[in-house]
């Protein structure tokens, strides 16, 4: 007979336990009940970068690593990325279905009429010094925009989290953009609300003396593909930086910001500038071969390669790479793109990269066609961070609604010394 239990012996003491398995899962505390004697603590599970660790019950996101599989709400991310838009991607993404039409209508209208930032944050983008890296600037101002909507702190009143959402999905992409026209000491340019959400966004990088800018509409949709690929991927570094701080009740501003933090290191969001760094560093497909026997060295890592969950293939990077072709038809070749083929074939074929199933990640491509767009290096972690908070804010909700959810806070073992009593400095 089958039974969804788990029986542990423990050698220590001779005693059996049976756990209950749930969705492939035993629940940590279970373990506690595992004791010596009285007096013991209970076992614990150690974990340290959650690598067999779940930490939520979610209903957001799937990967199947081994497939290569990614799904928004069980709609397959290449399905999305060819028939869907950005905007209707995070709908779909925060309320689990797919919009009706009036449903898309009303919430595009929302958006996009939360899209002006107060005039007061342009003072806190002056702050900042001109050659400030955009993503220093997206975190502290989008944090900075808690004190603008102290109302935020009702986390638990429906209404007020919708207002907060149409305002974050909205202000991340002019933040982004004037974070960027501050850097490189241009007006502002204003949000254009007869544009689509990425039309717009193209319009506050770029538009300079023309009355209406014009997106060319390529690189509208291609750019809209791209916020669609990164719109969630479910217990990342950053999303779980934003349940963590959210388990808080903090409000959703100030949790966003730290996530967004999450996302700036090079091992995450911030991998697709390292990649661009890496390519220019490279610079001729000549010199790709020296580089990967680096890599093999361990002098450092093969940047846009290599995934926690996808061992086979990302799936987003297969759709990128069709993306880069159309966007290529418009600006023309990047010299780089064919420094990025060389690196891939080569590590493809390569028996350090196979048998560590390392694979060219999303950021791999990402920056070669962010680039060809005419966005500056620096700002392509800021370009991950505009579609993921869709995901973010998604997730975050999530967490609060599920009464599973407690304020996250891990356990340690401490190894550190036993009680002792302080010296005198005089003694030491
Ligand atoms: N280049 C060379 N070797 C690598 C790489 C790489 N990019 N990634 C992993 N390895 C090696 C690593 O040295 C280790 O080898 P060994 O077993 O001999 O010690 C083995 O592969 C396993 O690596 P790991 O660090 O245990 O793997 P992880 O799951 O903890 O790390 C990762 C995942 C994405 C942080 C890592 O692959 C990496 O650093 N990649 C480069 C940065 C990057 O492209 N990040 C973007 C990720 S996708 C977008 C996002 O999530 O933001």
């Amino acid at each position: 007979m089958v039974t969804n239990t788990l029986t542990i012996t423990d050698n220590r003491t001779g005693k059996q336990y049976d756990i209950p398995i749930e969705n492939e899962t035993i629940k940590a505390i279970d373990l506690r009940k595992i004791k010596v004697n009285d007096d013991d603590f209970g076992l614990m599970t150690y974990d340290p970068a959650f690598t067999n660790t779940a930490s939520c019950k979610s209903r957001i996101t799937l990967i199947d690593g081994d497939k290569g599989i990614l799904r928004y709400r069980g709609y397959p991310i290449e399905q999305l990325a060819e028939r869907s838009n950005y905007l209707e991607v995070a709908y779909l993404i925060l309320h689990g279905e797919l919009p009706t039409e009036p449903q898309l209508k009303d919430w595009a209208w929302n958006i996009t009429h939360h899209t002006f930032i107060n005039e007061n944050i342009k003072k806190v983008l002056d702050g900042f010094h001109y050659d400030a890296h955009p993503m220093g600037i997206f975190i502290s101002t989008v944090s900075a925009l808690s004190t603008f909507y102290p109302e935020a702190k009702n986390i638990f009143d429906a209404d007020t989290r919708r207002k907060q959402i149409y305002r974050l999905i909205a202000k991340v992409a002019t933040i982004a953009a004037f974070a960027y026209r501050h850097r490189v000491g241009l007006p502002y340019s204003y949000p254009d609300n007869d544009l689509s959400f990425s039309g717009n966004f193209l319009n506050m990088m770029f538009k300079t003396s023309e009355l209406k800018y014009q997106p060319n509409p390529v690189l509208e949709r291609a750019l809209d593909v791209l916020f669609i690929l990164h719109a969630d991927h479910e217990q990342n570094c950053s999303t779980n930086s934003m349940r963590s701080i959210g388990s808080s009740h903090v409000d959703p501003y100030s949790a966003l910001a730290g996530a967004a933090a999450a996302l700036y290191g090079p091992l995450h969001g911030g991998a697709n500038e390292a990649v661009l760094r890496m390519l220019n560093e490279i610079g001729s497909v000549e010199r790709v071969p020296e580089y990967i026997s680096r890599v093999k060295n361990g002098d450092f890592r093969l940047m846009g390669f290599g995934h926690r969950v996808y061992k086979n293939y990302d799936p987003r990077a297969k759709i990128i790479k069709q993306v880069a072709d159309e966007v290529f038809e418009v600006t023309g070749k990047d010299k780089l793109l064919e420094v990025a083929l060389e690196l891939e074939r080569i590590a493809l074929d390569d028996e350090y990269f196979v048998k560590r199933k390392l694979y060219p990640n999303v950021d791999f491509y990402s920056g070669i066609i962010y680039k060809a767009m005419g966005f500056p290096v620096e700002m392509f972690p800021v370009l991950f961070a505009i579609p993921r908070t869709a995901g973010w804010i998604a997730q975050w909700e999530e967490m609060l609604l599920d009464s599973d959810q407690k304020i996250a806070r891990p356990r340690q073992i401490y190894l550190g010394s036993d009680t002792r009593d302080f010296t005198p400095i005089e003694n030491r």
